[in-house]
């Protein structure tokens, strides 16, 4: 039967926590002639420049081997921001007045000479602002390149203690380790140079705004709260379907593989946000302490609970070594040994090119206990509700339930009621960067990883890396554009359940 969609439109006015204005600073972008900067971080800062968001008082100082002169930096970004900005027509007046604000200088960051270099455009960069001499320096670059960065920063002096004075962070990018041992080792690093309260690990899924309503959803309203746990929730599924294979980083993927670049960071972030304990308030520590304890209290996976696959034609893929054997698929099946949860699986799935770019959480209620309607046959049609969180795209919440279909005969049908941020609010949610950088900007740490949870994620998924290196077994392969390997429908329909369609 066709499934009825019901629309809902916002209707009260928002109320909103009064957030703490972004602190004046220079911004110091490690890496600034790479993808990440061009694509994301410079299109971020000016759509928050043109917001009037960023601070009056700002400078951004770019730095790499290649950069050139600051107009002729000037002149790529703005090529690059036009390109890849959210905000289009690009206003070309706009990035008039915050291209102003960038500087350049050249530098090998394993070279001590670099960072001299840093101090006087930095010192230049402060004075000609008015900045006040706080600094934020974004490590924008492969990550075999952060210990370097921060050993040089703390001895050249550009790193100043918390206290009093103005102050200094540093921004990590993901993948932040690629197992246990070197997350310890990156974190024993970190705790040389800086305080926990000076790091700021980024991943950019906790900037979502669909990812932050999984907060609001879950304790902003009493309905779903006291449902939300294993009396009446039959499992969960959470779906990071991407569409894209590789795309020209076939070398960075095939190091990395689907465990490494979705699970271990993104999807066990978002799965901590739906499974933790109310926390006793909103400040970052209290959040990031009930996360963790969701990742502590996930159980070990055993050998069955786990499917790979990768798309065909990936071992062609530039960059990917002979003999890879690096999945870009993966299903696994999640319990949460704690009382809230106990008995009910969580199902994670997430790969490279399949059908449709998706990211959705699905919370799976369990099938009425009594059927009242009749014949059999009537009684199977009753689908269980379904809670649908789409993170990306098409941003918004689902609810399925049963519904009498119009008619004198008794026949059920399933509704689905709809909410669209863009059609409630108008507007599309605004870009995760832009969120995560005002925020470390601020000195709220909230949506960053704390050093223990992203520890914990690292002993979780290391086990499960250690078991796929030493299965010798051929990887299940898949048609690109398709729903992953034929093994993983086999595989949930084994606990008698199924995948939501992601077709
Ligand atoms: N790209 C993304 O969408 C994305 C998404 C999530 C996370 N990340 C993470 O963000 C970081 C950067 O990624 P990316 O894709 O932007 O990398 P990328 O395109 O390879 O850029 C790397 C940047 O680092 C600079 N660099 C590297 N080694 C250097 C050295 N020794 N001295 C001076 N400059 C050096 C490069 O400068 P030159 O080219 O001038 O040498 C370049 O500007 C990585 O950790 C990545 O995992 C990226």
């Amino acid at each position: 039967m066709a499934e009825t969609i019901v629309r809902v439109e916002s209707s009260s006015s928002p109320i909103a926590l009064p957030s703490r204005p972004p602190d004046p600073c220079a911004l110091v972008v490690f890496g600034v002639t790479g993808d990440l900067t061009r694509r994301k971080l410079v299109p971020a800062l000016h759509a928050l420049a043109q917001a009037r968001e960023l601070p009056e008082r700002f400078a951004l100082v770019g730095t790499s081997t290649s950069v050139g002169a600051a107009a002729e930096l000037r002149e790529k970004l703005r090529e690059s921001t036009a390109r890849f900005s959210r905000l289009q027509p690009f206003d070309e007046a706009a990035w008039g007045g915050f291209a102003g604000r960038i500087d350049a200088v050249q530098g090998d960051f394993n070279r001590p000479e670099a960072y001299a270099a840093l101090r006087a455009k930095l010192e230049d960069a402060e004075r000609r602002h008015g900045t006040g001499g706080n600094r934020l320096f974004y490590c924008a670059v492969p990550p075999a390149v952060y210990p370097v960065i921060l050993r040089n920063l703390k001895q050249a002096g550009l790193l100043r203690a918390p206290g009093d004075g103005p102050w200094s962070r540093v921004v990590i990018e993901k993948p932040f380790g690629r197992d246990l041992a070197s997350a310890r080792e990156l974190n024993r690093l970190l705790g040389e140079v800086l305080d926990e309260g000076q790091i700021f690990r980024i991943d950019h899924y906790l900037g979502k705004e669909t990812v932050q309503n999984i907060l609001v959803l879950r304790f902003g309203n009493s309905l779903f709260e006291p449902l939300w746990n294993h009396k009446y929730v039959d499992h969960v599924q959470i779906t990071m379907a991407e569409e894209i294979g590789v795309e020209g980083r076939g070398k960075f993927y095939d190091q990395t593989g689907v465990l490494r670049d979705m699970i271990q960071s993104h999807v066990l972030q978002v799965l901590a946000l739906c499974a933790m304990e109310p926390p006793v308030s909103f400040r970052a520590d209290d959040i990031r302490d009930e996360k963790f304890k969701v990742l502590r209290a996930l159980r070990p996976v055993a050998a069955g609970d786990t499917v790979r696959g990768r798309y065909l034609g990936y071992a062609r893929e530039p960059g990917v070594a002979p003999g890879s054997r690096t999945p870009t698929y993966a299903a696994l099946k999640l319990h949460v040994d704690n009382w809230r949860w106990q008995g009910v699986p969580f199902y994670i799935r997430s790969g490279k090119g399949l059908t449709k770019r998706r990211t959705e959480v699905s919370i799976h209620f369990s099938q009425i206990p009594f059927c009242l309607f009749g014949s059999e046959e009537v009684c199977a049609r009753i689908e269980p509700n379904v809670l649908t969180l789409r993170i990306q795209p098409d941003e918004g919440i689902a609810l399925r339930f049963g519904c009498k279909e119009p008619g004198d005969a008794l026949s059920v049908g399933t509704v689905t009621m709809d909410f669209s941020y863009a059609a409630s609010f108008k507007r599309p949610p605004g870009e995760a960067y832009e969120r995560l950088l005002l925020d470390a900007m601020r000195g709220d740490a909230t949506l960053f990883a704390r050093r223990d949870a992203d520890e914990q994620a690292w002993a979780f998924a290391t086990p499960i890396l250690e078991s796929w290196d030493a299965d010798p077994a051929p990887l299940p392969e898949y048609e690109r554009g398709s729903v992953g390997p034929a093994n993983a429908d086999a595989w949930i329909h084994r606990d008698k359940r199924r995948w939501r369609p992601l077709a």
